[in-house]
């Protein structure tokens, strides 16, 4: 099948605007709406560092952004109004639940009015048909369940990051309830994934980019909370399922409005212990201090996504076992690692591979 026929071809020729496309996820959604034809635009702070996905891939020559705040409602509003986007993805958050203890309030500015000002955005753009916010499963209260959580479960959250995500769901839903859900209005869902991993990610606090910064250094990592267990995914697995849930959602409309989730397969149980392990079958001269794990800040212990309704009502399914994700974001970062690649076209081999799957 030829790549621009995935996804039933909608992406070709349609102007996509991705809030946060100078991040991690949103730079590599970025780059697969480029290979599926579409026109891509972007709005995000800049970068933080040279080695970020963005920069390293070259795609503020490849596609149209904007550096500016999402919290700059009228700002926002105008930029959709210039591009008039037909598909619209909502990234920019502040993503990391350390942050969020230490600036609480910039939080959840950007996380709730940042939301807030992307649905006024998309609401007052006739042209958009289609938006999707993404959040995380940190969305729901956490009851340390040992099944899966469902779409229909409570939204919660202790931390200030999970807190902001759940509400940054409820913010969707009643958004959809109360302006979308009618007449020629857009068809507005939200994607809810794990602990998304994959070369690019140089975000400070995440496992596997503290230990291939720490190899890079020659220099010891410390591991937290080597018993918690997470929804390990590599990065174009829930990309395929935002993609995949844009396609419906421009193809059958609002039956396919609401939260979906993308997580591993059920039986896909692995530690941030288990992460270290396999990694070191692919690095083994990485050096990890598992006995300064003292994470004083609380971070949910147990999180597990139910994707029934994924897997039965989009046909998406998570593709890569344990040692697969592991194998492939542990690639991504030793493309960066050799001066003479071209990432851009690292990163297009490694979606090739994956669609192949
Ligand atoms: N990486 C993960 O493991 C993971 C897991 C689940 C959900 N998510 C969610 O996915 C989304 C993207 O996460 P990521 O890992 O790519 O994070 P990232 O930090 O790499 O990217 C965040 C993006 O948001 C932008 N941004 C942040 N504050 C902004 C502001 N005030 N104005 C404009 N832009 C702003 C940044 O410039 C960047 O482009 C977030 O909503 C995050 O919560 C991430």
């Amino acid at each position: 099948m030829d790549k621009l026929d995935l996804f039933s071809g909608i992406y070709k020729g349609k102007k996509v605007l991705i809030t946060g496309d100078t991040g991690f996820k949103g730079s590599w959604l970025c780059i697969w709406l480029k290979e599926l034809g579409a026109d891509v635009y972007g709005y995000a702070l800049p970068a933080l560092t040279q080695k970020d996905n963005f920069i390293a891939t070259g795609l503020s020559d490849k596609i149209r952004h904007m550096d500016a705040d999402i919290r700059n409602l009228e700002h926002l509003q105008k930029y959709f109004n210039e591009v008039k986007p037909d598909i619209a993805f909502h990234l920019a958050a502040q993503p990391l639940v350390i942050e969020s203890y230490n600036n609480p309030h910039y939080n959840f500015e950007t996380n709730l009015m940042g939301t807030v000002n992307f649905f006024e955005a998309v609401r007052k753009c006739e042209s958009v048909k289609v938006a999707i916010n993404v959040t995380t499963d940190k969305c729901y209260q956490n009851n340390e369940w040992i099944w899966g959580y469902r779409e229909n479960d409570a939204m919660g959250g202790d931390d200030p990051y999970s807190a902001s995500k759940g509400c940054s769901e409820l913010i969707t839903n009643s958004y959809i309830k109360s302006f979308f859900g009618k007449g020629n209005t857009a068809h507005v869902a939200s994607g809810r994934a794990g602990n998304v991993i994959g070369g690019g990610d140089w975000a400070d606090n995440r496992i596997i980019p503290d230990i291939i910064r720490a190899y890079q250094s020659k220099q010891e990592s410390v591991m937290r909370n080597p018993d918690s267990v997470r929804p390990w995914q590599f990065v174009l697995e829930p990309l395929f399922g935002y993609l995949k849930l844009g396609e419906k959602l421009w193809t059958n409309g609002k039956t396919f409005s609401g939260g979906w989730n993308f997580g591993p397969a059920a039986f896909e149980n692995y530690s941030v212990a288990d992460v270290v392990d396999e990694v070191k079958k692919i690095i083994p001269a990485i050096k990890i201090d598992a006995s300064k794990t003292s994470e004083k800040l609380h971070e949910a212990g147990l999180l597990k996504l139910d994707i029934t309704k994924a897997v039965n009502q989009l046909g998406w399914k998570p593709k890569l076992n344990f040692e697969d994700t592991i194998r492939y974001t542990i690639d991504g970062y030793l493309d960066e690692l050799n001066s003479a690649n071209n990432i851009y076209n690292c990163r297009v081999k490694q979606i090739e591979s994956y669609c192949k799957k």
